[in-house]
């Protein structure tokens, strides 16, 4: 089914991130939204800010076992492990897809070791129609996944290498999982990266009661929708005033008055997950609903709210 051309706001919801500029701020999130399919049967994908594609790894992942997701008050736990079939599967049946979309493409990339994302970097420099490459230093349900991307030295040397492997714009994704993540930022910016994102989702658990056994195969997953949003607030708050490089939020948005709230802390861009398994549609909602508030508020620009956070 094609999704019918729908009308763009009077305001101008327009951002430039490393020198692209983006429809509207409103990107979905990596791993909610698929390679794009799904998202393209509901909104007209000229109105996205950007498809952020989920995590691919240079080989192919089978994940855990299921169960893999899980609801909870205010939200959901996945522990997924990254399932994907690879970076070669991703170029031949996806890449043309997601290239035919009208809008940017940002391909999420994860990897075990540094020498991982490097060689993702490389074989994706090779093709044409990527916008932006994300790196994925933050998934908490495979191994040593936090470990490495809780690591400042680790995060520094890593996107250094990337940078000096690649000429794509970097965003760099941080994860809440460490006591600071202001410093986890500024390795990034040091290494190299265009623009942080944050956040990926938190460790949490869920038990079943009746069986005494834990809700997901892996025992522990990430939580993310609302109940995650002021957590991600607070990071990008921390994040913004730690960097110059732009800041991009991602936690618990399902609104347009919940954008506005990450622009507000200075988020340059967002981007919306969980939200998408209620509302397919939610991207494009989330930004009529954000021009409807910058409307009623008389600002006639996105940019003219970024960071106008009154302490
Ligand atoms: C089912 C599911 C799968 C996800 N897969 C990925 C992934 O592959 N790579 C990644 O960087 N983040 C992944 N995420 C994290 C989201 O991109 C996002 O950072 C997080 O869910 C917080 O945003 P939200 O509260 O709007 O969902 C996943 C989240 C969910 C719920």
């Amino acid at each position: 089914m094609k999704p019918k051309a729908t009308k763009a706001p009077a305001v101008d919801l327009s951002v430039e991130i490393a020198g692209l500029r983006f429809a509207t701020p409103i990107w979905t999130a990596s791993g909610t939204a698929g390679v794009g399919e799904e998202v393209a049967e509901w909104c007209d994908t000229a109105r996205l800010g950007a498809m952020v594609t989920k995590s691919v790894s240079l080989e192919p992942r089978s994940g855990h076992p299921y169960p893999r997701t899980c609801e909870t008050a205010g939200g959901m736990l996945n522990a997924i492990g990254l399932q994907n079939k690879g970076v070669e599967d991703f170029i031949r049946d996806e890449l043309p897809r997601l290239r035919a979309m009208a809008t940017r493409v940002v391909v999420n990339i994860v990897g075990h070791t540094q020498e991982d994302y490097v060689g993702m970097a490389r074989r994706l420099a090779r093709e044409r129609g990527i916008d932006m490459l994300e790196l994925n230093l933050s998934c908490p349900n495979v191994a040593r996944g936090i470990d490495n991307g809780s690591d400042p030295a680790w995060v520094e040397e890593c996107v250094g290498k990337v940078r000096a492997a690649t000429r794509a714009p970097l965003v760099v994704k941080l994860t809440p999982n460490t006591n600071d993540i202001a410093s986890l930022a500024r390795a990034a910016e040091r290494g190299g990266a265009d623009a942080i994102s944050a956040i990926n989702t938190l460790v949490g658990m869920s038990v079943n009661y009746h069986t005494f056994k834990p809700r997901l195969s892996n025992v522990t997953g990430g939580l993310s929708g609302p109940a995650i949003k002021p957590v991600a607030l607070a990071c990008v708050h921390k994040i913004v005033r730690a960097v110059k490089i732009p800041v991009i939020g991602i936690g618990g948005i399902a609104s347009g008055t919940d954008a506005a709230e990450f622009l507000i802390v200075g988020a340059r861009a967002v981007q919306v997950g969980t939200a998408n398994f209620r509302m397919p549609d939610a991207p494009i909602r989330v930004a009529d609903e954000l021009a409807a508030y910058l409307a009623a508020k008389g600002i006639g620009r996105a940019t003219d709210l970024i960071g106008r956070l009154s302490l």
